[in-house]
This record gives structure tokens, sequence and C-alpha cells, in this order.
């Protein structure tokens, strides 16, 4: 199928496991190159090998770390020296934790911040300007359903992807005029690497109710992104969670958050 992405270079961070490598599976079908960034140097390179020639599809592979001090700049200079024209940036690379906030430790919460919200926010920065004088693609920023509210014994993680929303939100009105896209996807619980790196178990509880493949996530959200959509949200139930917080007063949305956590045993 040929869309918005055929042809054009695309920047997935994360792209070793989970959502970002399966962006880059379909991007890769849909007849679009793909510039697969992440720690895990030899994962992507075999993801490379695998997408790459099929169709004429171009894959290349750049290792970073976006936990690291100047991590995310170092990386944006590297792809520069790539010298590849990106047209879409898939920010997606990131990881949350679970447990009682003053349990947790306090380095593993500031990396958190750092590669959720900060290298996004440089990753971002550096594109958006370039992307907004061609007048052309766009970002997707990885956010959560955890997003719209907040989440105790995860809640240094909902808060960034709080940010995530809101920065995108803002940042796709601003760029409306100039044709540029940016889509804030929020998936709710979805098996992929995000669990054990959590330290949370399979995905149990009220949350299964949620729960579908990293493949139709994906997938829908490539098609809200050519849609020109701002937000994708996947899944019916996911759905209505998102609606219903926008009617509960948030104390009592912490309230609600904080049972269903200890119910599905994060706690
Ligand atoms: N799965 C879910 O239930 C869910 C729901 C909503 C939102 N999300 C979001 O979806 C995004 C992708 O997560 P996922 O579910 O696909 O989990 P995943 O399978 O664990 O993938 C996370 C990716 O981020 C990369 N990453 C982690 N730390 C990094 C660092 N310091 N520097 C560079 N890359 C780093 C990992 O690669 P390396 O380890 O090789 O660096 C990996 O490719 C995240 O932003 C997550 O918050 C997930």
């Amino acid at each position: 199928m040929a869309d918005l992405m055929t042809g054009k270079w695309t920047l997935i961070t994360g792209a070793s496991s989970g959502f970002g490598e399966e962006f880059a599976r379909q991007i890769a079908a849909r007849g679009g190159h793909v510039l697969l960034t992440a720690r895990s140097l030899d994962k992507l390179e075999a993801l490379a090998r695998e997408l790459g020639g099929r169709g004429g599809v171009q894959a290349r592979a750049l290792r970073g770390d976006l936990a690291a001090e100047g991590g995310a700049a170092a990386l944006v200079r590297a792809v520069d020296a790539t010298g590849l024209a990106i047209t879409h940036v898939i920010n997606n690379a990131g990881f949350g934790s679970a447990g009682p906030f003053n349990d947790l430790p306090a380095e593993r919460e500031a990396e958190m911040v750092r590669v959720n919200c900060e290298a996004l926010t440089v990753i971002s920065r550096h594109f958006l300007p370039q992307l907004c004088a061609r007048g052309e693609g766009g970002i997707i920023h990885l956010a959560s359903v955890a997003s719209f509210q907040p989440t105790p014994y995860m809640a240094t993680y909902a808060a960034t992807k709080a940010f995530v929303l809101s920065l995108s939100l803002a940042l796709a009105e601003e760029s409306r005029r100039s044709g540029v896209k940016v889509m804030a996807l929020c998936p709710g619980p979805v098996a992929t690497g995000f669990q054990s790196a959590a330290g949370i178990g399979a995905i149990a509880g009220p949350m299964k109710m949620a729960a579908i493949t990293s493949a139709e996530t994906v997938s829908r959200a490539l098609d809200a992104y050519a849609a020109g959509h701002e937000i994708c949200v996947p899944g019916a139930v996911n759905k209505a969670i998102t609606l219903g917080t926008s009617l509960l007063p948030r104390t009592l949305l912490a309230r609600v958050a904080g049972s269903v956590m200890r119910l599905g045993g994060r706690r």
C-alpha cells in the first residue's frame, strides 16, 4: 500500500523491540525507509538486514543511549551525519516503573524522565523546524492512556506521559498551518518488552480487558497519522477509559486508578 511514508525516511527511536520494532516492520511494508535507533545495536542491525532491500526499502541502524547525559543531542548529531532526509519521526523509546513512589530507586526515575520527556523534546525540537520549513512529514509521540490520569504506583511514568500528551497537542497546533502532522499515540496495556522493563508481570486483572496487540496498535496509529489525527487511542475499551477520565474530578481519578492498580497486582 503506497502512503505518505513510501520512499521517505522515518527515524524510529526504541526500534529494537515492542512498538518500535512493529513500526519499523509496518512502515517498511508500506515502502518506507527506516533509520532504527536504540541501545541494542545487534538487534537493530538484524532488523535492518531483514527489512532492507525488500521492494527497494532501505533500513539502517544507529546506536544511541537516550538516558545518558547529552544522549539525545548526540543521537541527532549522528542522524544528521548520515545525510539522510528524515521526513517522519517516531519518538517511541521509553520505559516505566511500578511500585510505591517512595520505594523506587531515584536514579531510575530520573532516567525515565530523561528518556520519556527530555530526549523526546530534544529530538522533536531538532526535527520539527526542518519539517515545518519543508512543509511535509511529521512526528508521532508515544504517550499512553496513562497520559490522561494520575496513576498511583506508576506515578512518575504516568506523569511523563501526561507531559508527552500535552507537548504533542501543543506542537500539533503550532505546526498545523505548515502542513506538518504531530500525533500522540496513547495505547493501553500491550504485551511488549515494557512489562519486564517496568518489573511488572504479564497484563492481568481489569487491565486485560483493554489489551490489544502491538501490531493492531501500530496499524491503527499509522492510519490515524495518515488521516491527520492529533490523538490516537487504539481500542474501544481504551477509548472509553480516556473518555471517562474527562468526566471525573482528578482527585477521584487518582483514587480509582490506585484501586485498579491494586486489583491488577501492581501493588
Ligand atoms: N506496552 C505498553 O503497554 C505501552 C502502553 C503505552 C505506552 N507505551 C510506550 O510505548 C513505548 C515503547 O515501549 P514498548 O511497549 O514497545 O516497550 P519495549 O518493548 O520495552 O521497547 C522500549 C524501547 O525503548 C528503548 N529504550 C529504552 N531505554 C532506552 C534508552 N536509554 N536509550 C535508547 N532507547 C531506549 C528500548 O531499546 P534498548 O533497550 O535496546 O535501548 C526499546 O527499543 C514507550 O514509550 C512506552 O512508554 C507502552
